[in-house]
């Protein structure tokens, strides 16, 4: 079954070719005209788009050595995301397929990030998790624990309550007066810093919950009054202050992730999105693995951050159930369940 993927949700235009749930070429063409911005400006990332996604569909077809005769499907995220950027990618894929003659996928965005744990690389064979395992879902947009008891059944039992993992990166680089997004760079920054020169507050909430927006202001508050004190603060302390957020935020996702598996019995965990590429939480999970004797997931980075691999190999997994969709499907913007 040779499925062709496409994600167009938010600032990333990508494309990629699968043969079952094996990734045979996943490029991503990344957009670097919100960097100025500080964030994704909805309207130039639909124009981005525009230009991005016949080149990326051409390399993804080139790189794989398919000719779109070959292909069997095409499958695409239809949310959730900015409607103006899910656009560009619905249009496209029915136009591309009423051409070829054949079905379309619609694939949710954050379904496609938990089953990107089973996608295989070329000449690599992945341990994939049994069912039912549990996964840390943290993006830019969502962080949820979600029971996932099949490919189509899965239950989010804890999730944020305002603003997702990513964000809290990324608004904290901000502060700290890093380029968007600024998750990638904390990261790099955090690993020569000192995780435990500042403290910052951990949230109390129900059961599985995440709040992450009161980290993000209690950092805001904290180097508004060190920068009047040293106005070069951000600049003298940044790897430590890197390090302490990362620290703080990882310590938060680990915590109800921990109680998850406790009250559920449920030792395989699993984790996908974008934040799952961070270095700090990768460690984490490793260790949390050994003292809990849990099987630990960890997709490849470039399955993690927003790609059309996990779109591909979602479509596969629909195929195969024979779900597929009708022309007259139109995008949506906000996540209401799997
Ligand atoms: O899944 P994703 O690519 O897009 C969404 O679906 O939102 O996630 C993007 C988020 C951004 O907030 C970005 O800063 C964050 O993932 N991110 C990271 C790292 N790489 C990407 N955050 C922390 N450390 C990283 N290494
Ligand atoms: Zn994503």
């Amino acid at each position: 079954m040779i499925i062709l993927g496409i994600e167009s949700s938010c600032d990333e235009t990508a494309a990629a070719v699968a043969a079952n749930n094996t990734v045979w070429s996943n490029p991503v063409a990344n957009q670097t005209v919100h960097e100025k911005y500080g964030g994704v400006v909805p309207e130039l990332a639909s124009r981005a788009h525009q230009k991005n996604i016949v080149p990326v569909v051409d390399a993804a077809l080139k790189s794989a050595g398919i000719m779109k005769e070959e292909l069997n499907a095409v499958a695409f995220t239809n949310g959730p995301g900015l409607i103006g950027s899910l656009m560009v990618g619905t249009s496209f894929a029915k136009a591309f397929a009423l051409a070829l003659n054949i079905p379309i996928i619609t694939v949710n965005h954050l379904h496609a990030h938990v089953l990107a744990l089973f996608a295989q690389r070329k000449n690599e064979s992945k341990e994939v998790p049994g069912f039912p395992f549990l996964c840390l879902t943290v993006s830019g947009g969502h962080t949820q624990i979600v029971l996932v008891k099949d490919y189509f059944e899965m239950e989010i039992i804890g999730q944020t309550l305002d603003d997702a993992a990513g964000e809290a990166f990324d608004k904290i680089a901000k502060i700290l007066q890093l380029p968007f997004p600024g998750g990638p760079l904390i990261d790099k920054l955090a690993r020569e810093g000192n995780p435990k020169a500042f403290k910052f507050p951990h949230p109390v909430m129900h059961k599985y919950d995440y709040s992450f927006s009161g980290i993000k202001t209690s950092v805001l508050y904290y180097v508004r009054r060190e920068m009047q004190r040293d106005p070069s603060f951000i600049e003298n302390n940044l790897a430590d202050l890197c390090a302490s957020v990362q620290q703080t935020i990882i310590q938060v996702l680990m915590k109800k992730l921990l109680i998850a598996s406790e009250d559920t019995g449920i030792r395989q965990i699993g984790v996908a999105g974008g934040v799952s590429a961070n270095s700090g939480l990768r460690n984490a999970l490793m260790k949390a693995g050994e003292e809990n004797k849990w099987k630990v997931y960890i997709p490849p980075i470039e399955f993690c951050t927003d790609n059309a691999g996990m779109i591909a190999v979602t479509g596969y997994y629909k195929y195969k159930a024979k779900i597929f969709e009708s022309h007259t499907v139109a995008p949506f913007a906000r996540f209401s369940g799997f």
